[in-house]
């Protein structure tokens, strides 16, 4: 990977830490908008830290960067915040499902009458779940972002099939691939990756590659693939099987690299090693030859 890749990575990244920020703003926008249309009076965000839960943000501005204790026991689905918080403020903990691995937590100002009410702190349970799906959703959007723009910025050609599908379609490629091969996505996306092959169709690494797409399994190949333009090009090939359940094969990715040069640069070397070597030998077979020479003179003399 090139130095301009690994800073368009960099650039990505440094977004996060910035996309970050947006989310968690988002986060409390969402909530304290929804919360007060709702009749609450004040929201609270949290967020999990070593040793419990720190303010993110609070609907006065106060208690924030404050660090509380975990809350621990949780009646109606809520957990009252401990000490600096006044009395009154209940957090609403994501439920498993809601927030897979969240570490946002949100939080409100409620009256004692309005906990004693069952109906009120289911209704503000089934409103936190919702918000923390929506949050869930944010920050899948935001890493799905990061992910694709990652990468469309990366050096490698890498393109995705659908396993599920007959003759494992494309269905993702990124401009690296478009580069390498000539064909844009709107021309490969749909079509199985064959129409690059330049290799006789009885060649050994072509039995290979088609052995391990069929089990399928991991495989590195180095093969003759054909640009669009019809030039041909040396393509060092690796395959992985991916599963998006866990359990079966759902995708197959490659990634997809130029070796043209290198294995000409390789060649080159070969060539001149041998012929190194043969001028090597020739002087040495002339210089021992030379050695020889007088002796066998001076020995024929006697
Ligand atoms: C994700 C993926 C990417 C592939 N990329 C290439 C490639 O870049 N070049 C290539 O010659 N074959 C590639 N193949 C292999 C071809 O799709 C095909 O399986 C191979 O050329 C054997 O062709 P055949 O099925 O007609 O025997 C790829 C396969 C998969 C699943």
């Amino acid at each position: 990977m090139s130095a301009t890749d690994s800073l368009d990575i960099i650039r990505e990244l440094q977004g996060l830490v910035i996309n970050d920020r947006a989310v968690e703003q988002y986060i409390c926008d969402l909530w304290s908008n929804t919360v007060h249309k709702f009749g609450a009076r004040g929201t609270a965000v949290l967020a999990e830290v070593p040793g419990g839960l720190t303010v993110l943000s609070h609907s006065q501005n106060q208690w924030v960067g404050q660090t509380l204790p975990m809350p621990q026991a949780y009646d109606n689905g809520l957990a009252e915040l401990a000490a600096p918080m006044p009395q009154g403020w209940h957090v609403l903990p994501p439920s498993a499902e809601s927030a897979k691995g969240d570490r946002y937590y949100l939080a409100l100002e409620l009256h004692d009458h309005e906990l004693a009410n069952p109906e009120f702190c289911a209704q503000i349970s089934d409103l936190a779940t919702l918000c923390y799906t929506l949050i869930w959703a944010a920050q899948l959007k935001q890493q799905n972002t990061l992910l694709s723009n990652i990468l469309d910025s990366i050096n490698y050609g890498i393109a995705v099939s659908d396993a599920h599908e007959d003759d494992y379609p494309l269905v993702y490629v990124n401009p690296a691939f478009e580069a390498l091969t000539g064909y844009t996505a709107e021309e490969t996306l749909g079509h199985n990756c064959r129409f690059m092959s330049a290799e006789p169709p009885d060649s050994q690494v072509l039995q290979e590659l088609r052995d391990t797409i069929q089990k399928p399994a991991p495989g590195d190949f180095t093969l003759r693939n054909k640009h669009k333009s019809g030039r041909e090009f040396l393509n060092k090939l690796s395959i992985f099987p991916i599963s998006t359940d866990g359990k079966s094969v759902s995708h197959l990715a490659a990634t997809q690299v130029d070796v043209t040069e290198q294995a000409n640069l390789l060649a080159e070397m070969q060539r001149s090693q041998s012929q190194l070597k043969s001028v090597l030998c020739h002087t040495a077979v002339k210089a021992i030859s030379r050695v020889h020479a007088p002796i066998c003179c001076e020995q024929s003399e006697e």
